[in-house]
This record gives structure tokens, sequence and C-alpha cells, in this order.
């Protein structure tokens, strides 16, 4: 039997980003032993592309925001298939949260009195995103890491976990393995967190950076957990599209909380040609009001490109297709016009969007306070992931957490902007306290050895078959550029079935990767381990896309254009089954708590 460096907790995390941190401090905080693993270095998380705000009804700004406004704007934005409970929690603490940390020496933009400045984003009714600039995302993983390094906590970075181990239905730890060295290690653990984020990696346009390979949503579904809602994907409407190198990149939808306003190649604000009828009576006809709206008139209407992202990434897709788009295939995203109305236009720019300001000089070479950027869609999100109990974040695996992105309810078929910030804070709080509390009432149960040695063997499979014709690097661009064709914003029956095959044609090829290296710094290795990963969190999202014959939030299917009753009912569900392979069924949703009904039913 190998002999692996082996560390011992009561908790571990694995994640680094919000969700990470805030469940790791949480968690130390009651006295358990606590280690974070983390894919990459302490602040490079996708956290930190949340740049606009953190949604939270602090009501600072307007004074009419509650929880319940909150809890119904984020149920409508999800198109009522959210976890109700978690919406409900996520309403309620987050003002809590964001309190604390401000508390902890986070920094705010602030009203003229001196309270945490919100402003408006898509989706929500009144301003609710609490913001540092466009750098929200950052500032708030700085906070949780200077405040989370005196906590007694251990981080083991460039780490990633090749799978969990278990042993009779419990998790009891995780076999990783350093990058730098690529040696094996063995964390045991009486609970386990997930916390590691998104996928957008298996998409070609993204926002997400290398790490963002479902990693912690594919690590649950191996181990036995179910997975929920995979087919809804947030497609962000506004990334770079020019130069190629930094196509994807995120801009903030503070752009347009600001005042900025999306136009087609015919200098048209084309989002006032569709204005779905769940956002009719609250989106503005007409364009100054819409402008008065983000300066913040309590009477007037939103414009229209601050309808939700789904729609709004939609109408772009529609906009370049039918050929009126900007040079490199996007449209226009114009802040600089708001100089008609504010006479130090470009100071007030540089002030609230700093980072954009500097993005597109320093990458375009473009002056956002004098021209339009080009913008277009981008993989951002992915609403679906691990099933956990809403108040505790456990799966049905006993000691088995999971929080933040790679876990699955709060935003239903479409994320509000913000209500990611919020949901890490929320329910990262959550599941460190109740996983500290399973570590406190469980003994750790042992190591199943034998699952070490066949972990072990498969990952060293490459270097076994020596260099073959097989590539990781050119399996994982095929799957990014099939994704992006056939499981992206527009999606079909037949698209489907053809992604369905494509994959297990990688499945095949990915079991024929050879590497001549060694396991010191071997990226080509690391991508080969991660193809797991990507193509398990792939095949999850064509399934149940496939499976979902309607058009709701962040799935939306050419030959089913209609949301439906029946499928509003259902979440699509994805387990691995006994013999190995991937089952997907429909399962009907929990209805409603009467009284939240009602408040959706007052303020909707
Ligand atoms: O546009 C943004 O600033 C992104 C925010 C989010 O994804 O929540």
């Amino acid at each position: 039997m190998a002999e692996y460096e082996k560390f011992q907790h009561d908790v571990l995390v694995i994640g680094s980003g919000g969700a990470g941190l805030r469940a790791a401090i949480e968690a130390s905080a009651t006295g358990v032993t606590v280690g974070v693993v983390s894919k990459s270095l302490l602040g490079k998380a996708h956290t930190v592309m949340a740049e606009g705000g953190v949604a939270a009804a602090l009501a600072n700004v307007d004074n009419r925001d509650d929880w319940k406004v909150h809890f119904t704007d984020t149920m409508r934005g999800g198109q009522y298939l959210n976890n109700w409970r978690m919406a409900e929690l996520h309403a309620k603490e987050a003002p809590d949260r964001v309190r604390e940390l401000e508390a902890w020496g986070a920094l705010f933009d602030r009203t003229k009195d001196g309270k945490i400045l919100q402003r408006n984003f898509g989706g929500h009714k009144f301003p609710r995103l609490a913001h540092v600039g466009d750098r929200t995302g950052l500032e708030m993983i700085r906070t949780l890491q200077d405040h989370g390094i005196h906590q007694g906590i251990d981080f083991y970075q460039e780490y990633t976990v090749i799978s969990l181990l278990k042993e009779d239905g419990r998790v009891t730890g995780a076999f990783a393995y350093d990058r730098e060295k690529g040696r094996f290690k063995v964390f045991q653990a009486k609970a386990i967190i997930i916390a590691t984020g998104g996928m957008g990696k298996i998409y070609k346009i993204t926002s997400n950076s290398w790490e963002c390979t479902g990693g912690g949503i594919s690590l649950a579904y191996h181990a036995g957990a179910e997975l929920l809602d995979m087919e809804f994907i947030q497609f962000h409407p506004t990334g770079m599209v020019w130069p190629p190198s930094v196509r994807g990149l995120l801009i903030t939808e503070g752009v347009r909380g600001e005042g900025g306003v999306l136009r087609n190649s015919e200098g048209n604000r084309f989002m006032f040609d569709d204005v779905p009828d769940l956002y009719r009576h609250q989106t503005s006809d007409n364009e100054e009001e819409g402008w008065k709206y983000t300066q913040g008139d309590p009477n007037a209407k939103r414009p229209p490109e601050l309808l939700t992202r789904d729609h709004v990434a939609r109408c772009i897709y529609r906009e370049v297709k039918e050929g009126r788009g900007s040079p490199h295939g996007g449209v226009f995203l114009d802040i600089a016009w708001i100089k008609e109305k504010i006479s130090n236009a470009p100071e007030h720019i540089k002030r609230k969007l700093p980072s954009m300001y500097h993005q597109f000089k320093e990458l375009a070479g473009i002056d956002i306070t004098q021209e339009p950027m080009e913008v277009g869609p981008t993989t951002h999100y992915i609403m679906g992931g691990i099933k956990v109990d809403p108040d505790s974040q456990m799966t049905a695996m006993p000691g088995l957490f999971a929080a933040g992105e790679c876990a699955v309810g709060l935003h239903g078929a479409n994320r509000l902007g913000g209500n990611s910030l919020s949901d890490l804070l929320v329910f990262g709080k959550r599941a460190g306290e109740f996983a500290a509390k399973f570590a406190q009432e469980n003994n750790q149960a042992p190591i199943p050895e034998q699952q070490l040695e066949q972990e072990a063997k498969w990952a060293l499979a490459p270097f076994e078959r020596g260099q073959t014709e097989e590539n990781a690097f050119h399996i994982q661009g095929e799957l990014q550029e099939m994704m992006q064709d056939l499981v992206g914003i527009v999606r079909t029956e037949e698209g489907l079935g053809d992604a369905v095959n494509r994959i297990a044609g990688y499945w095949e090829r990915a079991e024929k990767i050879g590497s001549g290296g060694n396991r010191e710094f071997d990226p080509g290795w690391h991508t080969a381990l991660d193809l797991k990963h990507m193509l398990t969190v792939a095949e999850s999202i064509a399934r149940a896309a496939k499976e979902r014959k309607e058009s709701r939030g962040g799935h939306y299917r050419q030959d089913y254009v209609e949301k439906s009753d029946e499928y509003g009912k259902v979440n699509i569900s994805v387990r691995k089954a006994d013999d190995g392979s991937m089952e997907v069924k429909q399962v009907v949703k929990d209805p409603i708590r009467e009284d939240l009904q009602q408040i959706i039913e007052e303020l909707g």
C-alpha cells in the first residue's frame, strides 16, 4: 500500500472563493479545526467577477425595499423554479451578512448621509446593490481573506481534489494532489463543504478563469449526490467581444445600472422592442423615464436594459443574428452618452466604473467616457448544481455540504445580478455552521484504502500509457466549441442530441490520453484529470437541457419557445446510476408555503 501525506481536519472546505471563505470562517469560529483546499491561489476566485455589487434589502437608497420585495424579485427572476425556502432565507439574512462584512472592514461607496450606497441592477425593483465602484467581489474576497487568516484556518493552495472518499455511504475525506510537484495527498475530515464555484470553462466564450471547470459539482455527482437544474446557464449579456484575446471578459451590469444603454448598428435602442409580460408593468417605454429611474426617481419605471440577464442576452443574440450587430459580432453599450445629462460625466464614469474604464483603455484602446463599447453574451454562471437542504446546506449524503455557485436552489431558472454575492455570504455561513455541528456530533470515519489505490491508479494512467495521439487540450478545445454551438443561448432537440453523442466520443478519447512528461509542473496532466469534471458537467447540462422541453430563464429551446405550466412544476434531476450511467428524470417541486405565495401575489 502506497504511503501518502495525510492531513486531518474536523471540517474540510474545498474552494477558497467567497462561499468557501465564509464557510471556513463560520466553522472555525465554533472551535473545530478547518482546512481549506484551493485549486488556485487565494484571491483568484470567480467571486471577483461579481463586480457591480451585492444584493441586500438594506433600504438605504429607497426605504420601500425590504426582504419581501427582494424575495419576490428573486422568485420572479428565477421564473418561480427557485427553492422558495432558500429564496426566503437569502432575502431575510442578506442585510445582516453585508453589515457583518462592513464590520470586518469591507469598504463600500456611501450615500450623502454616510450609509452604504446601493445601485440599480436588472430585475431588482429598488436600488439594492451595495457596492464599491465596480470592484465589489474583489473587496469581499479581500475582507474575507483578511478576516479568515486570523482564525487559525489551514490553507492548502494549488491543491486539486481528484475525488471524495467514502465509507458506508458517508464522506470521510478527499484524495488530492499538489499541482506543483504532483504528489498525492489524503485529507481526512468529519464534514466536507464543497464551494468550488462554477463551470464556465466548458464553454468557449466565458467570463470565468481556468479554475472554473465544474470540479465540485462533478466530485459530488461521482460520490452519489443529486444534481438539479443543470440546464440553466447564465449568459451574462455583456462580455468583451474585441480584441479576441479578451473575448468574454466581463463588463459589469453596473454600466447599465449607471445609465449605460444598448444600441444596434442602426443606432436603435433595441431593448425597447421586446419587453416580457412579466416585467411590462415595471419597464419604461421611453428614454427619459428610464434615465430618471437610474437617477433614483422613485416614480419612474426602469429602462429595458435592466431587464433580466437571460432576456437581455437573447435580445443581443437576435440583433447579431439578424445582421444589426457591431463590427466584431456584438452590439454597442454606451455610457458616454450621459454627458448630455451630467456636466462632469467623464469624471463621474471614472469614479463609478474605474475598472471598466481601465479595462477598455488598456485592452481595447477605447475611452468609455467618450465612445461606446462593443459587447456580447458571455458564459458567466450556472444556476444548477448540487442539491442541498435549504437550511443546513447538507446534501443527502451525511457529512457532505455545498454552498455558493456549485449548490442549487436560490436562483431557479435565472439569477439576478448581485444575488450571487449575497448567496455565498448567506449560505456559506450556514454551511460552515452546520458542517461544524455535524463534525462535533460525529466521529471520523475510516479512510477507504482500497479507494485510494483505485483513484491513484486512475490518475496515473496517462503516464502508464506514455505518449499517445490523444491530447487533453485538444479535447477540451473541441468540447468548448461544441458547448458554445449546441448547448449555448439557443438550443434544439437535434443539437442537444448531437451534443450528448459528441460528449460520449470525448469520454472515449479521454481514456486514451497519454503523457510522456512527469508529474511536476505538468499542465497537460492537470487538464487530463480535469476533463473528467468538464465532461461530467457538460453531459449533465446537455442531458438536462434535452429533458426540459420548454423555454424558461437561462434555457431557451428554439423548438419549444414557450414556457409550459407542466415544466414549471418540476426540476430536472441528474444522478449517477448504479451501473455508472447518467440518470436524468423530472422531480416534482414542493408546493410553496402559503404565506410566501401571498407575498408574491401582493408584490409581484
Ligand atoms: O455584472 C456584474 O457585475 C456581475 C455581477 C454578478 O454576476 O452578480
